[in-house]
Parts: structure tokens; C-alpha cells; sequence
């Protein structure tokens, strides 16, 4: 797809909220971490600075645009790059925060996925992002954008909890579903989902066969953990042994981990593009895959 490694030096530079991916990368493609200063000033605004001299070397920046601060220290670190006369940018988001609002799906909205998309690419050559919620969001990118997905290595994980069935938490996202089910060798399907509003979903009885089994659900995002506690409590109610949740980008927002437990699962498992207390499972190999194509 593209070829990132020339003949001279490169660089990775960490933002701090993915710094276990940056980490990562730079021992597997054995390029070295720029060291960088990020501090804030007494009245909380950021400041940034990259000691390395980066001149025209090829810079890959890592940074997750989750929560609103990491977007700002993200535009700070594409800004110290530029300036310091850096060639080409690459610039991997692994969670693309914004993204689900996509569309204006009321008159007067901004379409906030759009101007990250348009803000981040201003000072990017390229941009890689993970699972993002659309793919057709890389389309906001004036600049080359791609993605790689979280699935198969989520599917590597759930494969050791001897899984009799995956579950897709709506229609929408059943390819999910199948593409990990193919790796653990079990069955798919998906559940009845209704968005009500931002904080409200609805889970519709339908019988999934899953009495004494297994089951592992993986969605791309878990937010409020609404979504996954709807599915849990559906999938108790039809008798299922085990229930594992699982997502490529883990918010878990609010009360999100306590509305998971109680709800009755067994184990949460998201990858580090958040990093949090459940991220089992490590995205770099995934990104870097897609550099190496
Ligand atoms: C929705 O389309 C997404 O794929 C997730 O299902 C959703 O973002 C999860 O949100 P929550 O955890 O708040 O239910």
C-alpha cells in the first residue's frame, strides 16, 4: 500500500496517551523514540517540545484524540515536526475520537468527525487510524488515510477462552462477528440493537442458541457499556455459561465497568488504543502490518 522506510533516519514521537503503542512500534521497527518535553503551564495550557534534531528525517507521531487534551497536544507535536523542517509525517491515531458523529444527522450539527479530519491532515502526509466507527470517515482525510483493524488479534485472545459462539451487539457489525468467529473456529451471530438516544439502547429478545455455551461479544467501541449490558443481561436471561465482552476501543465511560460486572460478565478485554486497565490486547502488530505493506 505505501512504503514508509527510506534510506536516512526516522523517528517515532509519542503523545502521552499512546505511549505503550509508540513504545511498541519503535522496538519493532527498530526506529528510535525522539525524546520530548510535554509540560503544562500554570493555567493548564500545553507546551511541547521535541529535543531531537529531526530535520528532514521521516517522522511517525502516535497519538489517540481521546480525551479533548490529547487532541491539542497531538496539533502541538504536528506543529513542533513542521517546524523543526521534518520530511515526510505520518501521523497514527489508534482511537479516531469524534468519528461517530459523522454526519449532520440534525440540521445545524457539526459534522465533528469531519473537522478532525481536516485539522489533523493540515499538517499530516498521511494518517493511519484503527477500527475506525465508519470507514468511510478516512474520505474526511484531505491527505492519504488508511486503517487497520483490532479484530484478528481480539480473536487471537478470545480463541483461549474456548468461545462456542461470537456475537455481533447489532446487524451492522456482524462482519465483525464472523471475521473473529473464523479465527476461533465457532459459530456468529448478531443481537437486535436500537439506538434510542447518545445514553439509551434497546436489546430485543431473539433466540440465539446459546444455552450452556460459551460467548464472546466484540463491538468496535464500549462507551457507556450500555450497549454490552444490554446483550449481557439477554444472553443470561437465554442461559449462556460464559459471557466475555470485548472491543477494539474501550472509553468505558461513566459507570461503564461497574454496569458490565453487574450486569454479569465474565471478563472485559479491549485493546491499548485506550489505554486502560483492560487493554489485553496490544494493536501495534496490527499498525504495523500496515506500514509494512
Ligand atoms: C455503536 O454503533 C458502536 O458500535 C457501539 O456499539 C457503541 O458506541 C457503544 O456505546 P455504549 O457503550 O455507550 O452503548
Amino acid at each position: 500500500m505505501f512504503t514508509i522506510l527510506k534510506k536516512g533516519r526516522m523517528y517515532i514521537i509519542s503523545g502521552t496517551a499512546s505511549e505503550s503503542i509508540a513504545r511498541d512500534l519503535s522496538k519493532k521497527l527498530k526506529v528510535p523514540l525522539a525524546k520530548t518535553i510535554t509540560k503544562r503551564f500554570p493555567d493548564q495550557e500545553l507546551y511541547v517540545r521535541i529535543m531531537d534534531d529531526i530535520e528532514n528525517e521521516e517522522i511517525i507521531i502516535v497519538q489517540t484524540t481521546y480525551p479533548d487534551p490529547n487532541i491539542i497536544e497531538l496539533f502541538l507535536i504536528q506543529n513542533a515536526v513542521v517546524e523543526a523542517d521534518a520530511d515526510k509525517i505520518t501521523t497514527v491515531i489508534p482511537y479516531y475520537g469524534y468519528a461517530r458523529q459523522d454526519t449532520m444527522f440534525k440540521k445545524g450539527e457539526a459534522i465533528s468527525a469531519k473537522v478532525l479530519a481536516e485539522l489533523i491532515g493540515l499538517n499530516s502526509d498521511r494518517v493511519i487510524t484503527v477500527d475506525p466507527h465508519k470507514e468511510y470517515i478516512l474520505d474526511f482525510f484531505k491527505t492519504e488515510a488508511y486503517s487497520c483493524t483490532a479484530v484478528p488479534s481480539i480473536a487471537k485472545y478470545l480463541k483461549k477462552k474456548n468461545l462456542d459462539m461470537v456475537l455481533a451487539p447489532d446487524k451492522g457489525a456482524l462482519n465483525r462477528a464472523k471475521t473473529a468467529s473464523e479465527i476461533i473456529n465457532c459459530d456468529f451471530d448478531y443481537m437486535e440493537k436500537t439506538r434510542i438516544d447518545g445514553e439509551t439502547v434497546e436489546i430485543k429478545p431473539k433466540n440465539l442458541d446459546v444455552e450452556n455455551k460459551n460467548v464472546g461479544i466484540i463491538d468496535d467501541i464500549i462507551s457507556t457499556g450500555g450497549t454490552m449490558a444490554k446483550s449481557i443481561k439477554e444472553l443470561r436471561k437465554q442461559k449462556a455459561k460464559k459471557i466475555f465482552v470485548s472491543c477494539t476501543h474501550g472509553l468505558f465511560a461513566d459507570q461503564a465497568i461497574k454496569k458490565l460486572n453487574s450486569s454479569g460478565c465474565d471478563e472485559i478485554i479491549s485493546t491499548d488504543t485506550i489505554e486502560n486497565d483492560y487493554s489485553k490486547v496490544e494493536i501495534a502488530p496490527a499498525i504495523l502490518e500496515l506500514i509494512k505493506q
